[in-house]
């Protein structure tokens, strides 16, 4: 079997939240590339910096990786400051994108990033269920058809690299191609994923890709449940930790992800097939109109003030 070379020397990670921050901290540790991490928030990227240095105070206390691994990883990071903008990012091979859940976001930020960085550079998305096709469509540049020169060759270059949470834990990626992604992109992209010490399942490009189709439709149940007082919180995460083997319950687990992104890709899916069964609970919505975020913002089904 031929072994590809992602050929990544550089590589710019959009986006410092839990998502962003843990992939630089693979890349960075695991395959041992040089990182441009940037945020249009610098509380963000120094609350990412900070979490990345404890991970890797952890990871040394625990014996899992040297102390001179855990210096070099973490010279390998360099801020791209929020008045640098995307333009900072012109020197990566490949750009991964993690910033909020949110299709018209995403499709202004692939639209400059194709708009500022070479041609070649690979722009894969870590969104949890928006249509690749779709982010890869707005790299066509302004004014070229989609059946120009231009009009193939950057989308081409646009790819899904689903992680997942917490990053340095978990071994998957979903790797997803848009309808309009080369074998090429793929294959380096994989090639990559499987560099930072991951496995790499593939998904067709559709709402929730095979991941969050399966596993959204579960969680937003178990808010209804909550909602309809079928079962306490403590009562229906108890369920299926101990009945079912899970290691944590639906509620916790969505708090870990934040109930924003939840929500965000519920609507996706809800939007995406048209179908009442993706339907997002009233109360998800208003806990999120609260701003109750789950663990990033401290409150969610539980409270992580401390
Ligand atoms: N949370 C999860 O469990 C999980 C798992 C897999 C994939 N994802 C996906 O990863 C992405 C990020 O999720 P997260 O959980 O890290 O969210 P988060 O809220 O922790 O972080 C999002 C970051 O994006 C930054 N951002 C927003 N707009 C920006 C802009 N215009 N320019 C630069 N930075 C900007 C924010 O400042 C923030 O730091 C989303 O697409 C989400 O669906 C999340």
């Amino acid at each position: 079997m031929s072994v590809v070379a992602h050929g990544i020397r550089t590589l710019g990670v959009l986006g410092s939240g839990q998502m962003g921050l843990g992939i630089a901290y693979v890349s960075a540790l695991r395959a041992k590339v040089p990182v441009l991490l940037h945020d249009r928030s610098s509380v963000q990227i120094q609350k990412g910096l900070e979490l990345m240095d404890k991970l890797l105070e952890k990871d040394v206390a625990k014996g899992k990786i040297k102390a001179e691994e855990a210096k070099e990883a973490r010279d390998r990071i360099t801020v791209v400051p929020p008045v640098q903008g995307l333009s900072g990012l012109r020197d990566a091979d490949m750009v991964i994108e993690a910033v909020s859940e949110s299709l018209p976001l995403k499709q202004a930020i692939f639209s400059r990033l194709a708009a500022e960085l070479p041609s070649d550079t690979i722009l894969a998305s870590n969104t949890s269920s928006i249509s690749i096709t779709k982010i890869a469509a707005s790299t066509i540049p302004e004014g070229q058809s989609s059946a120009s020169k231009e009009g193939l060759q950057s989308p081409a270059r646009v790819v899904g690299l689903h992680f997942f949470n917490p990053v340095p834990v978990m071994k998957l990626v979903e790797l997803i191609a848009a309808i309009q992604t080369s074998q090429e992109t793929m294959d380096r992209a994989k090639a990559f994923a499987i560099a930072c010490g991951k496995e790499v399942t593939s998904s067709q490009d559709v709402p929730g890709f095979v991941s969050n189709a399966l596993l959204m439709p579960f969680i937003n149940e178990a808010i209804m449940c909550l909602e309809k007082g079928v079962a306490t919180r403590d009562d229906i995460d108890k369920t299926l930790k101990l009945g079912m083997n899970h290691p944590m319950g639906p509620l916790q687990l969505a708090d870990f992800i934040g109930l924003d992104t939840c929500l965000a890709i519920q609507q996706t899916l809800y939007n995406g097939t048209g179908d009442s069964k993706y339907r997002p609970s009233v109360l998800l919505e208003r806990m999120v109109d609260a701003q109750w975020l789950g663990k990033k913002s401290g409150k969610g089904f539980y409270d992580y003030s401390d």
